[in-house]
């Protein structure tokens, strides 16, 4: 056979594998407003940047009529492309494909694109949409849902990998994103489960559907899967160029310099927040108040709320934003926000992004449902990640910084290399009335007029503690600022700090409370 032929052979055989599952299954796929894996990958990566390996991996299998059954690609398109200009690794499950189940070898295609991210150092980015284990392959889709969870591990911390999820993903078909760092999901389209709606019918009889179980709202804003919802799959792979444009992309390197321009004009920060300690406001707004272009990255936008995490730049450079948000539940520290805080500064540090923290929270939330859920050991996380971030960790104080939230967010003590504080920060173990009720309950009860004295009690008390000056005259606050000054500082505190050296005790690795 001439080159020619063999040339059109390999076109020929090209062409087969691009139909995917075929047309029905194509049709299905796109009536279901879903792109095709192909046209996932193209719309995500630089224009033309694609190259595809492994297209011509055949499945093994045998049993249950397999060995009939042609599977083109093995239901997963795997390779590397660029963004920005720069190298990623991907992989998009093709669910037109028996249904994007995981075989071995359809598993042995992403695993050695895993192993080619890791080896490269570039970002993996998994585009889900896979009824998970393939049945009729047994044991072999568990050994290849294994190879994923470790390679997931041991990847976790030196490049960055993102997670889509595209279509109903099952069983192991959700623990390799749950092991990743940052998981997309579109509205309508991403439903993630262990196990889906007929093994609870059968198992336990009941009825729900896939969406009510775990569709995208319900992993946004109540599990905490979800780190980003995205109304269509356009505008998801649009929020995963942006993730990219601040994240390094590797553990060993710093995020890219970035031209940018100071915050908007329309974020005047003096007036975002109110001088009555009661009366909330938007930490975002402070946010944009101070970085870059006022561009703040949010992550887990709708979970958790009382806390914000998220990326912006300052100078040009990327930095990790932890804020108590007194818009709910006035900012305290709970279960939910003490886990999203706690991930959010262990990816800063695992990546070399500095980490700057906006206090303002009355503490940790009382209550038995807190602590029958574990605030005790949900909350050590908070501390336990703050002390162990060694990037340049920056604290603003703005209002309140009550007991134990004052510690754990990012105080002098778990070693914040700069502490500002606003002059109407309040750092106290607890609230004015609060404190006032429990020291002087004698006074109080005993006096004429017992409401008097609590008024004068608690007004004695704000003016001995409620302030930002005891803590200053410790040294536990370098300097009381004004809100107007809080860039300027920031930006010389990230200079100052980037040589940032810091010595720890030997040890294979902490034990966090998990
Ligand atoms: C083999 C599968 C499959 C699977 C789907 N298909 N899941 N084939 N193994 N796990 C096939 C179907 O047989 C069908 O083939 C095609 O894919 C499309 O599936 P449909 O059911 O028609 O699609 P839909 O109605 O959209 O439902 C999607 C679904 C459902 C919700 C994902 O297919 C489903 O419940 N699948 C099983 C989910 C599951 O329990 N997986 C195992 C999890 S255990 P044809 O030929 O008819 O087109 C697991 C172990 C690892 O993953 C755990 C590690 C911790």
């Amino acid at each position: 056979m001439g080159l020619k032929r063999k040339i059109h052979e390999l076109q020929k055989r090209r062409e087969e594998v691009l139909q995917g599952g075929g047309e029905k299954a194509v049709q299905k796929q796109v009536s279901m407003g879903k792109l095709t894996a192909r046209e996932r990958i193209v719309a995500l990566l630089d224009k033309g940047s694609f190259n595809e390996y492994d297209m011509f991996v055949e499945h093994e299998a045998r049993d249950f009529d397999m060995d009939k059954k042609t599977l083109y690609g093995d239901g997963v398109i795997v390779g590397t492309g660029t963004i920005h200009g720069r190298p990623v690794a991907v992989f998009a499950q093709d669910f037109t494909v028996a249904g994007g189940s995981l075989g071995l070898m359809h598993s042995r295609k992403i695993t050695k694109i895993m192993d080619h991210a890791l080896k490269m150092r570039m970002p993996l980015i998994g585009i889900n949409d896979s009824g998970g284990a393939r049945i009729q392959e047994g044991v072999n889709s568990l050994a290849g849902y294994g190879e994923i969870f470790y390679r997931n591990t041991i990847s976790s911390g030196v490049i960055p990998q993102i997670s889509v999820i595209l279509g109903p993903c099952a069983g192991g078909a959700v623990y390799s994103p749950a092991l990743t760092d940052f998981v997309f999901v579109v509205d309508n389209i991403s439903k993630m489960f262990i196990t889906g709606p007929s093994v609870i019918k059968t198992v336990l009889g009941e009825d729900i559907s896939m969406e009510d179980l775990g569709g995208a709202n319900i992993h946004s804003t109540i599990t905490g899967n979800a780190h980003f919802f995205a109304k269509n799959e356009k505008e998801c792979f649009g929020q995963i160029q942006k993730l990219l444009s601040f994240i390094p992309w590797n553990n060993e390197e710093k995020s890219q310099k970035i031209a940018s321009k100071p915050p908007r004009r329309d974020y005047k920060i003096e007036d975002i927040v109110p001088a009555d300690p009661k009366l909330p406001y938007d930490v975002r707004d402070v946010i944009k108040a101070v970085v870059d272009d006022s561009d703040f990255f949010e992550i887990m936008e709708g979970w958790a709320r009382n806390l914000v995490i998220g990326f912006g730049r300052m100078g040009g450079r990327t930095v990790g934003f932890v804020a108590n948000q007194p818009i709910y539940l006035a900012g305290v520290l709970d279960v939910d926000s003490s886990d999203k805080a706690a991930r959010f500064i262990r990816y800063c540090d695992a990546f070399n992004i500095p980490i700057i923290t906006l206090v303002d929270l009355p503490g940790y939330l009382p209550g038995v449902d807190q602590e029958h859920a574990g605030v005790i050991r949900h909350g050590a996380k908070v501390l336990y990640a703050y002390s162990e971030a060694t990037v340049p960790k920056m604290t603003v104080i703005i209002r309140k910084a009550y007991g134990g939230g004052y510690i754990a967010m990012s105080s002098r003590h778990l070693r914040a290399d700069f502490v500002f504080a606003w002059p109407s920060a309040e750092i106290a173990v607890m609230g004015p009335e609060g404190a006032a009720n429990i020291i002087f309950r004698k006074e109080i009860s005993e006096a004429e007029d017992p409401e008097k004295m609590r008024k004068q009690k608690v007004k004695e008390y704000k003016n001995k503690f409620a302030n930002p000056y005891v803590a200053a005259a410790k040294g536990y606050v370098d300097s009381v600022i004004e809100p107007g000054e809080t860039r300027k500082l920031l930006l010389h505190a990230i200079e100052v700090s980037k040589n940032k050296v810091i010595s720890v005790p030997k040890k294979k690795h902490g034990i966090p409370p998990f």
